[in-house]
């Protein structure tokens, strides 16, 4: 028998105020048919004036929860993925523990910004495969909106705000690739290309900051690197493109997700799609696409999927899991 984190359950939180393209015609020299056209998205959920990462990720963790059939009790760890904190410290994290009334078991938080939920599901799947813990909580949740500088079109109009989690739980599997579960990772990062996008501030720097990127040199990298990713890990499964249901990508542009899938010979109909809606949110947009996609219909018990992202660092990473 071999042990596997399996999902047990699946939610997210979206913000009640969704922001059309159109909005920004009114402030910015942009247009809804340059934004749509480069970048795929209509709209975007913007968090409400004190509304935070915790609350946000809170009530996608209640979610998943009830999904589940599970109390917040129930669960050993809690991890977030996220750059946009509430708080320098305590972590998101411990917060949400705190909002979930969890006063047991342990929680941190994973800063790889939009790789970030792969990172989180690597760092669950090991906590699980370790015996360090049975249900691990595996959030992303952020308020991109709060690093938007409102006067660069290049970059505001492409984040959105929101959160999605997971509920894994350890199972013994047979040790195949049939298995229900995480049945791989691949994480990389590569610092040499951290001015490609960043956030011109921190707390060293005693400044909160705006995000900077240089998108096209980002999207160069981007599908290269996320197509060789999402095969890297397939392979340490034991598997090929060919036996994929889903690819559920980071949804940062529809042109990198199509770019990815047809380096990876697969068809945009197994792809779950949610950038129109969401926009980029960072470490929140896979877990709000599995969560989404499971209510489509799309995502079925057993189906095997890929999940893949990059941002800032650059860092990057894929999982393939068996719903
Ligand atoms: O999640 C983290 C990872 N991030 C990403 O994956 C983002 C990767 N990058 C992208 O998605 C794309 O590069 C963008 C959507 C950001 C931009 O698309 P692009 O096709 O790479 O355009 P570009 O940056 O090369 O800009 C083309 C033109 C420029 O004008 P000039 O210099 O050709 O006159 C920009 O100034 O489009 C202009 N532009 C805009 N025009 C209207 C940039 N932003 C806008 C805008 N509205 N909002």
């Amino acid at each position: 028998m071999t042990r596997r984190a399996v999902v047990v359950g699946v939610g997210h939180y979206l913000p009640e105020r969704i922001v059309p393209n159109s909005e920004f015609e009114e402030t910015l020299d942009t247009s809804d048919e340059w934004i749509r056209a480069r970048s795929g998205i209509e709209r975007r959920h913007f968090a409400a004036e004190g509304e935070t990462t915790s609350d946000m990720g809170a009530a996608a963790a209640r979610n998943a929860l009830k999904d589940a059939g599970l109390n917040a009790e129930d669960i050993d760890a809690v991890i977030v993925a996220t750059s946009t904190a509430d708080l320098t410290f305590p972590s998101a994290a411990t917060m949400i523990q705190s909002e979930l009334g969890m006063t047991s078991g342990f929680a941190f938080d994973v800063q790889a910004v939009c790789a970030g939920f792969a990172y989180a599901l690597a760092n669950a799947n090991a906590l699980i495969l370790s015996d360090q813990a049975k249900r691990v909580l595996v959030i992303g949740a952020e308020t991109f909106s709060r690093i938007m500088d409102w006067t660069d079109r290049s970059t505001c109009v492409l984040f959105g705000d929101g959160a999605g989690a997971l509920v894994l739980e350890a199972q013994e599997g047979a040790g195949t690739s049939d298995d229900r579960g995480i049945l791989s990772t691949d994480l990389n990062s590569d610092g040499r290309y951290k001015d490609l996008l960043y956030v011109d501030g921190g707390v060293s720097t005693q400044s909160t900051g705006y995000l900077r990127m240089q998108g096209n040199q980002v999207f160069r990298h981007a599908v290269e690197k996320l197509a060789a990713t999402a095969e890297k890990a397939l392979e340490k499964a034991g598997l090929t493109s060919d036996d994929v249901d889903w690819i559920v990508p980071h949804q940062a542009n529809i042109r990198i997700i199509q770019g990815t899938a047809k380096k990876m010979g697969l068809p945009m109909e197994k792809v779950v799609v949610t950038v129109q809606d969401h926009g980029n949110t960072s470490a929140a947009s896979i877990p709000l696409a599995l969560s989404v996609g499971k209510e489509r219909g799309q995502i079925k018990p057993g189906d095997l999927i890929v999940t893949e992202a990059i941002g800032g660092g650059l860092a990057w990473g894929a999982v393939v899991l068996r719903w």
